[in-house]
């Protein structure tokens, strides 16, 4: 494939000894390794977002459900099926943005429910299964996406949706990947998305590992970057997408979606079916985290704020489905969408 140039880092690994993760908070000047042996380190490297975006969130969960088998089956092999269930509910107390984390543990209750004996061969399995679909969705959107770009252009992304963000691949990242080996995309402008920095520190470095050019950003240079038609599509990922097609994403989406449409560029979300929750009917009813004030008021460690000054904090925001252009699922494109076209593709 032209792009597999492009798509070298991957940041979720079983081994015998547990699950690794790449420490997202150190990047890009750490690269370290972190080594998780149980359903409650897995809770607490979620919240504390050692990993972090929503697809990377469901595949660590249904790792972290493979580690609560283990214990939870050494302890008692007869009552490990009742056990588990604080053990799922740790992990789904870990973030309430991301809908693929309650997806995937969902999956891998419903899947160990049938099993007998050692659950953990089998458990390992569906985990690696959903991790490997998601690499797939991935690709299935990049192409998808990247037929949608009439290119050669520059897009600006948002956040982090990457190899870091997801299985591997990306969503947003993958189109753009996809998008750049075809020579669809010539130069990616990426936003350093305040307050964790996910574009400046996770974004810039998997595109200069992947040798896509990219130029980043202040948030507050993104309609100046669009008044001069410098990018063609805002291409980003999302955290929960409504029945009706609003799109729960990074805080800041919304106001790049309001500004893209002034301008008449077009906005395009990359998410995976499992990042769609047809039982909320409208973004108004998805549940949007908000973390500690010190993200804002802290940078790199340091107060940057006046001692008494507080700070608000949501980390997600909900972009109305009327603005946006098309919705790319691994099951096909959702233009203008709509409560119909999003019941239409999830049935196809
Ligand atoms: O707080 P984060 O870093 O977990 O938020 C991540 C995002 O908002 C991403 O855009 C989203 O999860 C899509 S990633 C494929």
């Amino acid at each position: 494939m032209p792009y597999n140039h492009h798509d070298k880092i991957r940041a979720i690994e079983w081994s015998d000894a547990g699950l690794n993760l790449l420490d997202q908070r150190l990047l890009p000047n750490v690269t370290q390794w972190v080594l998780l042996k149980d359903a409650l380190g897995v809770a607490q490297a979620i919240r504390d977002m050692v990993v972090r975006g929503a697809p990377a969130i469901g595949v660590t969960a249904a790792y972290g459900m493979v580690l609560a088998a283990r214990d939870r089956y050494a302890c008692s092999p007869g009552e490990w099926k009742s056990a588990i269930a604080e053990d799922i509910q740790t992990l789904a107390d870990s973030r309430p943005t991301a809908v693929n984390l309650f997806w995937a543990l969902e999956r891998m209750r419903q899947f160990m429910e049938g099993l007998s004996g050692d659950p953990v061969p089998a458990m390992l399995a569906e985990a690696r299964r959903i991790h490997e679909e998601d690499i797939a969705s991935n690709r299935q959107m990049g192409e998808l996406g990247a037929a949608l770009i009439d290119g050669p252009c520059a897009v600006l992304t948002h956040c982090n949706t990457g190899s870091l963000a997801t299985g591997g691949f990306g969503t947003a990242l993958g189109v753009i990947r996809a998008a750049y080996g075809a020579g669809r995309i010539n130069s990616v402008f990426a936003d350093e998305t305040r307050p964790w920095l996910q574009g400046a520190r996770l974004t810039a470095w998997e595109l200069v590992e992947d040798n896509i050019p990219v130029t980043l950003i202040t948030e507050g240079a993104a309609a100046t970057l669009m008044k001069q038609g410098k990018v063609k599509w805002v291409i980003v990922g999302s955290d929960r997408i409504a029945a009706n097609g609003d799109v729960a994403n990074k805080i800041g989406t919304y106001s790049l979606a309001v500004t893209a449409r002034y301008h008449g560029v077009k906005f395009m979300v990359v998410a995976p079916t499992s990042t769609v929750d047809m039982n909320i009917a409208c973004g108004d009813d998805i549940p949007i985290e908000e973390r500690a004030e010190s993200e804002v008021l802290t940078l790199a460690g340091q107060r940057i704020a006046p001692e008494s000054a507080r700070a608000w904090n949501p980390s997600f925001d909900v972009t109305p489905a009327e603005l946006v252009d098309a919705i790319v699922t691994e099951k096909g494109v959702v233009e203008r969408p709509s409560l119909e076209k999003m019941v239409a593709m999830m049935r196809s």
